[in-house]
C-alpha cells in the first residue's frame, strides 16, 4: 500500500514536469529580475556575465557567439543538451548539480511554478515555432511516459 502511494507520487510529478508549462510570462518577468543581474533578453540584448538568452528554446548549449562559457557547459552541448522547456526546469532547478562545473553562480529556483513562469517569459523572446515544436515533443514524451 505504502509502495502504491509512493509509486503513483513519483508518477504525478513526472506528469506536471513534463506536461507542458502552462507558466505565466507576467509573473515570469517578475521572476526574471533575480537572472537580469546576469542576463539580458530583449533587442538590445548583449552578453553580460551569462548569456543572452534570446532564441533560448531550440539553442544548442554552450552556443552564443562571442560568450566566454565554462568548459563544462560547452560540454553538455556536445552531449547534445539543446534548450528545451524540461530543460531548463531541470538546470534552473539546479544548476550545478545538473550542469557539474558550470560556472553560472545561481542557486536556483526551488519553486517549480517559477521555472514555469520564467520559462514562459522566455519562450516570448525566443522561436515561436520552436517553441510550438518543443510543446509537442513535450506531448509525446508525456503519453509515452503513461
Ligand atoms: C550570477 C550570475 C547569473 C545569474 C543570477 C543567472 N545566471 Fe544564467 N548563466 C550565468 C553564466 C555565467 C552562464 C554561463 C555558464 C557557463 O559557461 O558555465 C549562464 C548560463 C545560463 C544558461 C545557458 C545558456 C546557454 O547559452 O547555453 C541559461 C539557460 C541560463 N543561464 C538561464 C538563467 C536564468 C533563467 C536565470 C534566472 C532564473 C539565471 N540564468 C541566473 C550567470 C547567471
Amino acid at each position: 500500500m505504502i509502495r502504491q502511494l509512493f509509486a503513483s507520487a513519483a508518477v504525478i510529478g513526472a506528469l506536471s514536469t513534463s506536461a507542458f508549462a502552462a507558466g505565466d510570462a507576467e509573473k515570469g518577468e517578475r521572476v526574471f529580475r533575480k537572472c537580469q543581474a546576469c542576463h539580458q533578453v530583449g533587442d538590445n540584448a548583449k552578453n553580460r556575465v551569462g548569456p543572452v538568452l534570446n532564441d533560448i528554446i531550440g539553442r544548442t548549449a554552450g552556443t552564443v557567439e562571442g560568450f566566454n562559457y565554462s568548459d563544462a557547459l560547452k560540454q553538455a552541448g556536445e552531449d547534445g543538451i539543446v534548450w528545451s522547456d524540461e530543460h531548463l526546469h531541470e538546470y534552473l532547478e539546479d544548476p550545478r548539480g545538473y550542469i557539474p562545473g558550470n560556472r553560472m553562480s545561481f542557486a536556483g529556483l526551488r519553486k517549480e511554478d517559477e521555472r514555469d513562469d520564467v520559462i514562459a517569459f522566455l519562450e516570448q523572446y525566443s522561436d515561436p515555432d520552436a517553441v510550438a515544436a518543443d510543446h509537442a515533443d513535450q506531448e509525446d514524451s508525456s503519453n509515452a511516459d503513461e
